[in-house]
């Protein structure tokens, strides 16, 4: 078995997008030359993929990269694989803020960076920054950030200094500790989806410090797991009001915007 029409019928998993990782084709061509026989380190570089596909390893990591918004985002194993779930943050801040006016937007915990660099790339008169705890997943926004974009290392508002913003942005690790969808997403850094007993130990700090870091009429809005809008609203109570809440494209509950009273 050596061309890619073989590869093609023998129902491996993912089987299309790891030929085209492999030969550099786009799935057109794929198919349009699939009498192609691919050479012996073409073959073994094929089998190494499957093997690690088959093991449960994520395509965006082969691959090395994932599509977000309108841009593509370089991923490695120090970042969480952007979900198409997370889309709906920029879809509800584009219909908020005035694409023309001038914004400082905070995106706390930016991973690969895809919410901040969407931002900034769509509005390049705001300004933007973006935090994270894992220096090594910074590195990996800073290349993929398009237009200028602050970025800085700590734990949650530490990485903050005496700034304040507009519109703060997150969306932090959301799951419950024993949850056991868990099993299903060993090869992604469990910092990035774990947060505490409840999964609200990362959004209750969020909550408590945002107040502090927002201007006048200030926007917090956060993502959040399907059975957790409610706590949240609860949090926010205090002192946040004109609380919104968002369900994702497949009918979750997913965010939730509220503005400093
Ligand atoms: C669910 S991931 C989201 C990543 C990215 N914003 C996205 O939407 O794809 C949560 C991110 O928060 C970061 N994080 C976890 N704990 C943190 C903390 N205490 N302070 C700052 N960032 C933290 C993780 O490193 C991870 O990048």
């Amino acid at each position: 078995m050596n061309t890619v029409s073989d590869y093609l019928k023998n129902g491996v998993i993912d089987i299309a997008p790891l030929l085209s990782l492999v030969l550099g084709k786009s799935n057109t061509e794929l198919y349009a030359q699939n009498d192609y026989a691919l050479d012996n380190n073409q073959q073994q570089q094929l089998s190494n993929f499957i093997q690690q596909r088959e093991q449960g390893v994520p395509f965006a990591y082969l691959s090395g990269k994932k599509g977000f918004y309108h841009l593509d985002f370089k991923v490695t194993k120090d970042t969480l694989i952007p979900r198409p779930e997370t889309e709906l943050l920029i879809d509800i801040i584009l219909d908020l803020l005035n694409k023309n006016q001038k914004y400082q937007v905070l995106d706390l915990g930016t991973g690969s960076g895809v919410i901040a660099v969407t931002l900034a790339d769509i509005n390049p008169r705001w300004k933007v920054s973006a935090t994270d705890f894992s220096q090594a997943a910074l590195n990996v926004a800073k290349i993929n950030a398009t237009t200028n974009i602050n970025f800085t290392q700590g734990s949650w508002f530490d990485a903050v200094t005496d700034q304040t913003f507009d519109l703060i942005v997150s969306n932090p690790p959301y799951i419950e500790e024993d949850d056991v969808y868990l099993k299903d997403l060993t090869y992604e850094p469990r910092t990035a989806l774990v947060s505490g007993e409840d999964g609200l130990d990362d959004i209750r700090i969020i909550i408590n410090n945002a107040p502090k870091y927002l201007n006048k009429g200030g926007y917090l809005l956060l993502e959040h797991g399907y059975n957790q809008q409610q706590q949240i609203t609860k949090l926010l109570n205090k002192a946040f009001h004109n609380i919104k809440t968002f369900k994702d494209y497949n009918g979750n509950d997913r965010a939730v915007l509220a503005q400093i009273k």
